[in-house]
């Protein structure tokens, strides 16, 4: 070790040694207790894991605007708990696909809530279907919602949290698995890796970590509709917890994500789907 950095590890330890409050108060944005005073936004949270995402970080001392497209009655469901259990909550209509939509969002969340700490990037939808059968809509469905949209509140967190905040995309285990008739949606979810990884770089300095989530098959209405009973225990067996992910699960790990405790992780894509893949 050169005299300098030994000079430089001293000084560091001393630091610690002196004020290790000063350590832990700089991290941010939350502690997993309470996160007074700190606002989330999450897309596409009138039902599924947008909604339980909603409800945890409120829970968690968030103010949190509920996003919704067109489940209004979802959204102001899910903010009348977040108010009945003493909570901060708005429910917020804007179409991901739509830019100015996105942006006009994040305006109400900050006339509202004074700021934004933590954004999810949660709305999306899924076309399934072999590549040589699917549609053009379709196709193009799932890129306007899944990239393009996602794409935009990605943009604009990056403009617009604050230091020590928190940006999470949802991406999926199907990244991995790569099953057949999954091609378009795995590949708009394959971006969010990409898309956070880079994000958490060029955000170097503010101190907001940047990360994607990836269920594995979960109960929601995205993954059971279409299927048959025997198909969605098909894939409950298939992971070694025998049993779906359910929203809650996903919500927990989003939290941790959030929490004081997270911070460290940034750039990656934490899978959480009870060891499917
Ligand atoms: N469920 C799974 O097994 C699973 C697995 C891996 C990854 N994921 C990912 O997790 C995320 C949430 O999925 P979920 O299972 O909770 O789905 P979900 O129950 O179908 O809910 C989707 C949510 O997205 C919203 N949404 C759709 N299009 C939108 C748009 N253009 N603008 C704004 N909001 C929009 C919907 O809002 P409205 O009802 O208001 O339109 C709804 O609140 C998705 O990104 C999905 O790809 C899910």
């Amino acid at each position: 070790m050169s005299k300098r950095s030994s000079v430089s590890r001293r000084r560091v330890l001393a630091a610690a040694m002196v004020a290790p409050a000063i350590v832990v108060a700089a991290k941010g944005p939350a502690n997993t207790a309470t996160a007074g005073g700190k606002v989330a936004i999450i897309t596409g949270a009138s039902r599924g894991i947008g909604a339980a995402t909603a409800l945890r970080l409120a829970r968690d001392g968030f103010a949190v605007a509920v996003n919704y497209r067109g489940g209004a009655a979802g959204a102001e469901s899910v903010v009348r708990e977040i108010r009945a259990a003493g909570g901060r909550g708005l429910a917020v209509q804007a179409d991901v696909t739509s830019a100015a939509a996105v942006s006009r969002m994040f305006d109400v969340s900050e006339k509202e809530f004074g700021g934004v700490d933590v954004v999810v990037s949660n709305a999306g939808v899924m076309h399934l279907a072999p590549i040589r059968d699917m549609s053009d809509a379709d196709f193009e469905r799932v890129m306007a919602v899944n990239l393009k949209g996602s794409f935009f509140v990605l943009r604009e967190a990056a403009r617009r949290v604050r230091e020590h905040g928190r940006i999470i995309a949802l991406s999926s285990s199907i990244t991995q698995l790569r099953s057949p008739t999954y091609g378009p949606y795995a590949a708009t979810k394959a971006a969010q890796e990409i898309l956070v990884n880079v994000l958490a770089k060029e955000l170097a300095g503010r101190m907001i970590s940047v990360n994607a989530v990836a269920p594995g098959v979960t109960n929601t209405p995205l993954f059971t509709d279409g299927k048959t009973p025997q198909q969605i225990a098909g894939f409950a067996d298939r992971t070694p917890h025998q049993r779906l992910g359910e929203p809650a699960d996903i919500a927990d790990v989003i939290a941790l994500l959030c929490s004081a405790d997270g911070e460290w992780i940034n750039g990656q894509t934490v899978f959480a789907n009870g060891g499917l893949i």
